[in-house]
């Protein structure tokens, strides 16, 4: 059954007016969180997707309407109401330009609070969407293409500036679908090459044989079927940019003429006796540890260095979850492709969406989008039922959920007594009972599985 419960973030400084606050809305069925400052609140949207977020406007520090314009960023549909002091509506109405949906002003009765709640709730309801904070969404938070504003893709927008306007060889590295290839592109587009071509291969689609043709093109009768001259894709991209995909796959003869390629720029077409001369930036990624496989033998070592003379490493879906409201976000708008109305995703929805572990990364995360969208023709909400069957069950971690500092304290070693026993489980759960396989899952010995078991389920 989905949780109906209204997940709530509280932001106000004055620590017994946000307590008694926090508990009549308790009292009322709100599932609440509190932040005493803007910053502790903006930490709290980055990692959670709530509801409804009712904030101070006068904090030290970062203040309310900065709070408010930080949700709203992030969760169009996010319900944001803001508490002002006596006599400042106008700043009330700042904050709603800034997309907070009410305010409320101080002193005020909760049941004040209340009613503007509910209204907004219901407002809410019946208005689906925002289309100009969602194009607004995709202006800001892009490079060509790459969608993401935590911290590892803002570093990564930071070193592709630095990169981009350079001729240097680039080696992109990531699991499946972290978005090696739009990455890529975008280096292109934003360097001086951008007026000529971005050419990709993908050495692992392209059988070992044909693959040394298809980068080099050949000449008439270089082998059966080569009826007359080709040009290669190197040629194709010349004063362009040649991305070169799954490169780890490539032979190790081939390798020794794309090192040649590197290093001087140069080749022969399959047949052909004299040598081109090629102006190109190269690009190249690969899925699997390079590293590994020249200390393994499989790629050559000189290539590698040649070709990973500045590494980007693309982080997994998983370890940048804040950038998964922004990434629907981005779907649903290509999905509608101008359409006048458009979907939202509510919030219980998006709540499995960040909990989900998405082993295939943004790809999955866009298929998952895709489906949804197909699923919920005829409503404007796609609903948790729409999403597929092991995102419906993804459940938030405990570690996810709790790991921030209440405030009245915590009990410290029953919290990381919680998280071990929970750990625990989970790595048994996982290996059907194994106690020595879940040991090694958790890098223990079985011995000390087996003794923090015990002490852990026992009651003190
Ligand atoms: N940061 C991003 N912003 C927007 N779209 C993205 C982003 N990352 C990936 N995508 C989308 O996800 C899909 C997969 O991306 P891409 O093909 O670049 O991944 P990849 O790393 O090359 O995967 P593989 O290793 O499987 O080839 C594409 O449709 C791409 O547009
Ligand atoms: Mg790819």
């Amino acid at each position: 059954m989905p949780d109906t419960t209204k997940h709530l973030l509280l932001v106000e400084d004055e620590a017994p007016l946000r307590q008694a606050i926090a508990d009549q809305l308790s009292d009322r069925g709100y599932h609440v969180e509190q932040a005493e400052s803007g910053e502790a609140a903006i930490a709290r949207l980055a990692d959670f997707a709530f509801d409804i977020i009712i904030t101070d406007l006068r904090l030290p520090g970062v203040d309310g309407s900065a709070v408010i314009e930080a949700a709203v960023a992030r969760y169009p549909d996010i319900i944001a109401i803001v508490v002002t002091g006596y006599g400042t509506v106008k700043d009330a109405v700042e904050a709603i330009k800034r997309g907070a949906s009410d305010f409320v002003s101080k002193p005020f009765q909760i049941d004040e609070l209340m009613h503007v709640l509910g209204s907004s709730l219901e407002q809410r309801r019946l208005k689906s969407e925002n289309a100009y904070l969602r194009s607004q969404l995709e202006e800001r938070y892009r490079f060509e293409g790459v969608i993401g504003k935590s911290r590892p893709m803002a570093r990564l927008f930071q070193l592709l500036e630095t990169v981009a306007p350079t001729n240097s060889t680039i080696l992109i590295t990531g699991e499946t679908g972290t978005g090696k290839e739009v990455v890529a592109r975008a280096i292109h587009l934003n360097g001086p090459r951008r007026m000529h071509r971005f050419v990709a291969l993908n050495c692992s689609a392209i059988p070992e044989t044909l693959l040394e043709a298809e980068l080099f093109g050949h000449v008439r009768g270089a082998f059966t079927g080569a009826v007359g001259n080709r040009q290669g894709r190197l040629e194709q991209a010349h004063r362009g940019t040649v991305f070169l995909d799954e490169v780890g796959t490539m032979s190790a003869a081939l390798q020794m003429k794309l090192l040649r390629v590197l290093q001087e720029r140069e080749f022969e077409r399959v047949g052909d006796s004299h040598t081109t001369k090629v102006d190109v930036r190269v690009i190249a990624a690969t899925n699997s540890d390079l590293a590994r496989m020249v200390a393994e033998g499989q790629f050559r070592e000189d290539l590698f260095y040649r070709l990973n003379v500045i590494p980007v490493h693309l982080p997994p879906l998983r370890e940048r979850k804040e950038d998964i409201p922004l990434l629907v976000q981005h779907f649903l708008a290509i999905l509608r492709n101008g359409a006048p109305t458009s979907l939202t995703v509510s919030q219980e929805a998006m709540r499995r969406l960040m909990s989900f572990s998405w082993p295939g990364n943004v790809r999955q995360l866009e298929n998952a989008v895709e489906r949804a969208v197909a699923l919920s023709a005829g409503r404007t909400q796609i609903d948790v039922g729409d999403l597929p069957t092991e995102v419906q069950k993804a459940q938030e971690t405990a570690l996810t959920t709790a790991v921030t500092l209440p405030e009245d304290g915590l009990d410290l070693d029953a919290f990381i007594a919680d998280i071990e026993r929970d750990l625990i489980q989970r790595s048994l759960e996982r290996t059907g009972g194994n106690k020595g396989k879940a040991a090694r899952l958790l890098n223990l010995k079985r011995t000390t599985l087996v003794e923090k078991l015990k002490r852990l389920s026992s009651p003190e």
